[in-house]
């Protein structure tokens, strides 16, 4: 069996046509145009690339978007004050502090700080607790970007026993949470494997969707799958350097080979990323919408 390729970077490209569309019409019904600002503390290549691709996209919609860099030793307070201004800025609904920080600033401090009816992320606790209860709230990017993915490329997870590696709480976490609930793409039975498990191989085998979000470059091999299986591949690992500088990226599944085992399986990249990024801009026009008495 060769698997079909679950295309995020189609799936993204029809949900962002859905978008223009939405957000063309909130401009000329409501004169509403949606606000994001992006965060980046310091200097990273891999953040760098990824806050400029949010606000690339931001642009392409019609998403007024600003971008702030600050230095790597900004002072934490200096990083509360700049969100302190943009939880008061009326033209901004979302605000996008990029992780990871630096080791002097206290995450959890920044994250608690932006206004949870900002936090197009869903990192604050407020959107923590809603998420966990069912409730109306911003879906955090990658784990909705995901449950998108499955759903429009037809994936039945009801009954389904998900494999999900890996225990952050930007991925791990929250999609095993989504995929328990009694929602589309839910209704799984799921199993969250992480560094201190036993026999990861044995939890796999009996995988029927596999969510590997761990960051150990094809981590994943094929004797670790069942035939059939579908992979949805998180990991976005820098494995090398091209001729001309570009990365050579690896995702924490052995594609090639995984592939010829697997029903369907995203690549990387080309898969989960275009759809974080897309999911931020649906948080966006969904904070604007809220901010104008849409919601
Ligand atoms: N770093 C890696 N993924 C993310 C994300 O989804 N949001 C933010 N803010 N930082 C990240």
């Amino acid at each position: 069996m060769t698997a079909k390729i679950i295309s995020g970077t189609e799936t993204a490209k029809a949900i962002r046509e859905e978008l223009k569309t939405e957000i063309a019409e909130l401009k000329e019904k409501h004169n509403v145009v949606p606000g994001l600002v992006t965060i980046l503390v310091g200097e990273d290549p891999a953040s760098q690339s990824y806050v400029s691709a949010k606000n690339k996209t931001a642009h392409a919609l019609g998403i007024h978007s600003e971008q702030v860099t600050l230095a790597a030793d900004s002072s934490e307070q200096e990083l509360l004050n700049l969100i302190d201004k943009y939880n008061n800025d009326e033209k901004i609904h979302g605000i996008l502090v990029q992780l990871p920080l630096p080791k002097h600033i206290n995450e959890a401090k920044v994250l608690y700080a932006i206004n949870p009816d900002k936090d197009v992320d869903g990192f604050h606790p407020v959107n923590v607790g809603k998420m966990v209860l069912g409730e109306q709230c911003y879906l955090p990017c990658t784990p909705h970007g995901i449950l998108e993915l499955l759903t429009r490329s037809g994936v039945n997870t009801s009954g389904a026993e998900v494999v999900v590696i890996g225990r952050s709480n930007i991925v791990g976490k929250p999609i095993s949470n989504l995929m328990l609930q009694k929602r589309d793409a839910g209704n799984a039975t799921v199993t969250i494997c992480h560094t201190r498990t036993r026999d990861m191989a044995a939890h796999t085998r009996r995988a029927d969707i596999i969510i590997a979000a761990v960051g150990v470059p094809k981590m994943v091999t094929a004797d670790m799958v069942k035939d059939g299986v579908v992979i949805i591949d998180v990991g976005v690992n820098r494995i090398g350097k091209t001729a001309d500088g570009k990365a050579i990226l690896a995702g924490d599944v052995d594609f090639d080979a995984v592939k010829e085992k697997a029903a369907a399986i995203t690549p990387v990249p080309g898969g989960v990323g275009p759809m974080t990024i897309t999911m931020l801009m649906k948080n966006t026009v969904q904070a604007a919408r809220l901010a104008a008495g849409l919601i």
